[in-house]
């Protein structure tokens, strides 16, 4: 269990006068994420995710508030070791060299954590087949197609057989088919009992990926629930119709109600399932980053 209290981050920052400021990234976030969820930080650029996982994985430090993995904190040097054994990170940016094969990069990591020849040939050929890269292990990482370096950053992430997985933003620019296949791979390690949590800003891969969601802007925590949750608090369903240039549209909890309302529009309306965007522009009132 990762246990996450009054969490907040500040950057120094130049205002507009040029005058030294104070940015906050995170402001006051709560929150508790269970062993073997898939776990979700849903916002658009800005929200303050990456921050929170940079400080999750103790690559920045909190400003102030505390995170406990297991009831040992990140604040308490005796812990540090043992945590960082507990979790493995996919950063958003690419940060392999990309001068080395796919091979090399991984051997690399695996020296990091003391593994012996043996072990660390073992392991990269296991984690190769598991991200279905083991064609290419000779291959530059240049060479790599965008899923493809996405799926080696998750196999260097898990060489050490994290329990909790930190993934930030792993689709981002890649194609609809190989954005499925990383799910894929997400929904293949939480069956085999990690911890997973990933960052996005595709409100539909938080809706199919995620036990639960954390909708973030502007640095805050909004609401936390399971995705079901959050569209049966509005409704199941929507009504859309024009007015003007405005879009119009009201939440109901069955197909019946919703037909009957149209019944009592004016104008011609359309009717759908209501989805986790509808949720986040309820929230957020803006769709701004979308
Ligand atoms: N190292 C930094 N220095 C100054 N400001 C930063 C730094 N990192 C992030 N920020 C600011 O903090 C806010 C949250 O950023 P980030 O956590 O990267 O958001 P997200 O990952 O949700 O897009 C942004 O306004 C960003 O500009
Ligand atoms: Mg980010």
């Amino acid at each position: 269990m990762i246990e996450v209290k009054n969490l907040r981050k500040t950057f120094p920052h130049k205002d507009t006068q040029n005058k030294t400021a104070e940015k906050v990234a995170v402001e006051n976030l709560s929150l508790t994420i269970g062993t073997g969820e898939i776990f979700g930080l849903l916002g658009p650029n800005g929200a303050g995710k990456t921050t929170t996982i940079r400080m999750l994985t103790m690559l920045s430090r909190p400003t102030s508030g505390e995170i406990i993995y297991d009831g040992k904190r990140i604040s308490d040097l005796d812990d540090v070791r043992a945590i960082k054994q507990m979790i493995g990170v996919v950063p958003q940016n690419l940060n392999f060299d990309q001068d080395l094969t796919v091979g090399e990069n991984l051997e690399l990591h695996a020296r990091l954590y003391h593994m012996d020849a043996a072990e660390r040939r073992a392991r990269i050929s296991e984690l190769l087949e598991y991200v279905e890269l083991q064609g290419v292990i000779n291959d530059g990482v240049r060479q790599l197609s965008g899923g493809m370096k996405r799926r080696l950053l998750i196999a260097r992430a898990l060489i050490h057989r994290p329990e909790i997985l930190f993934l930030d933003e792993p689709t981002v620019a890649l194609d609809p088919q190989v954005r499925w296949r990383i799910w894929e791979l997400v929904r293949k390690l939480a069956n085999d009992g990690a911890t997973v949590l990933i960052t996005t800003h595709y409100i539909e891969e938080a809706e199919e990926l995620c036990d639960r969601v954390a909708i973030m802007n502007k640095g805050r925590l909004i609401d936390v629930d399971t995705p079901q949750n959050f569209i049966s608090r509005l409704g199941r369903y929507v009504v859309e119709w024009r007015e003007d240039v405005h879009r119009e549209f009201r939440f109901f909890d069955s197909r019946e109600e919703a037909r009957t309302f149209i019944g009592s529009l004016e104008t011609t309306a359309s009717i759908r399932k209501s989805n986790l965007e509808d949720i986040f522009i309820e929230l957020t009132g803006r769709k701004e980053g979308l």
